[in-house]
């Protein structure tokens, strides 16, 4: 008999650190399985009891009412927690992803191009006439400081907004993470804030030229020789603003005020609109933006480099006189009394080219 020699189960090492072992993994497999009665006891009841399920293997409607964005509840405030899959949000990540910034970018692209183009063809529009050395005041102090508030705000608004769109795939490989996450961060704050002075800029645009800028007949025979851009010495009378700065005008503050409106939306998630308004107010925001940034950058060239004398009337406020007679012949008239050099035309309305 060995049994003199027979040490205890127990004191075998090897053996009590298995049955350590053994009870752990049973001590974890028990604590991961849910209560009998979840509801019960939570008051709450489980998703499987929202959708009626009634068995281990009969979650199919459960599983239905999840894909299709079903709300179940939750105990928390945010009951939009209570949505799993919120399906809409696939295809407006697609949306955002795809045409959107495809087509933003054609036409952002498309308008550079153009001007490109436009400067190789017919390069800067010049004064015609002979200067007279005399200016007369365009804009006063208020008019300028209103536009450089809209002006100012807008370019970092498009500058922050067009890299939360496309900065991942341009300026990230550039800068790397590091630089690129602090950027963007920043750049978001900063855009968040600046959008309340734009709104103010807008709202100070419309009250200050909306008189000006009501549609009128002399912008028809405008918009038919095409402000004379294409056409050296063609100046189609205008008053204070021609078609061509009704529509930006009009293009600023519609714009605007959808951007203004969207962006409310967006800085207070879930204040005014649910998920599925918001990534609609998200692609209309994002689309009206990218829309709007390619007009402005049309006027920006036009008001500074595109046209000799354009400039000063929002930089200290005075014009040349003969480029107010050549570009506003009607409000040249309106202010000064100067009449039109040659009249022309039914109406006798039509303004000469340059003296
Ligand atoms: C940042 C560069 C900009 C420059 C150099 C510039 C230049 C000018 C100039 C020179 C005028 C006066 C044109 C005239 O005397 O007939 C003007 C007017 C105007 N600007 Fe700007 N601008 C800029 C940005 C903006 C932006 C970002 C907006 C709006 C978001 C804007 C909206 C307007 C509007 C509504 C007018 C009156 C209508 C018109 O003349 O087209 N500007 N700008």
């Amino acid at each position: 008999m060995k049994s003199g020699n027979r040490r205890g189960w127990f004191q075998s090492p090897l053996r009590v650190v298995l049955l350590g072992v053994a009870m752990l993994a049973l001590t974890l497999v028990f604590a991961n399985v849910p209560p009998a009665s979840a509801a019960g006891e939570t008051g709450y009841p489980t998703l499987a009891d929202q959708a009626g399920a009634t068995g281990a293997g009969n979650k199919a409607e459960m599983w239905r009412g999840i894909r299709s964005g079903e709300q179940g509840l939750v105990s928390i405030p945010n009951k939009s927690a209570g949505v799993l899959v919120q399906s809409e949000g696939e295809a407006w990540r697609s949306f955002r992803n795809g045409p959107l910034m495809t087509y933003g970018g054609w036409v952002l692209g498309g308008m550079l191009a153009l001007l490109v183009l436009f400067f190789l063809v017919r390069g800067r529009i010049r004064i015609d006439g002979p200067k007279t050395g005399r200016t007369i005041q365009r804009f006063n102090a208020f008019e300028r400081g209103v536009h450089w508030l809209t002006a100012g705000s807008f370019v970092v608004l498009a500058v922050t907004g067009l890299n939360v769109l496309y900065g991942r795939y341009t300026i990230l490989p550039l800068l790397g993470p590091d630089v690129f996450a602090a950027m963007t961060a920043y750049g978001k704050l900063v855009h968040n804030y600046l959008g309340f002075a734009f709104i103010l800029g807008v709202t100070l645009v419309f009250l200050m030229w909306v008189k000006h800028n009501i549609p009128n007949r002399d912008d028809i025979d405008w918009a038919l020789k095409a402000g004379g851009l294409f056409s050296k010495g063609v100046h189609p009378p205008a008053k204070k603003f021609n078609a061509g700065q009704k529509v930006i005008f009009w293009a600023t503050v519609l714009g605007g005020a959808a951007l203004g409106f969207t962006g409310i939306q967006l800085l207070f998630p879930f204040s005014f609109a649910p998920m599925a308004d918001m990534q609609l107010f998200q692609l209309v925001h994002a689309g009206i933006a990218v829309v709007l940034i390619a007009v402005i950058i049309a006027h920006i060239y036009i008001g500074s480099v595109g046209m000799e004398g354009a400039f000063d009337a929002m930089g200290n406020g005075d014009v040349e006189l003969q480029w107010a007679r050549e570009h506003h012949s009607l409000w040249v008239e309106e202010v000064t009394g100067e009449r039109p050099r040659h009249h022309g035309g039914p109406g006798g309305r039509h303004h000469a080219p340059a003296e």
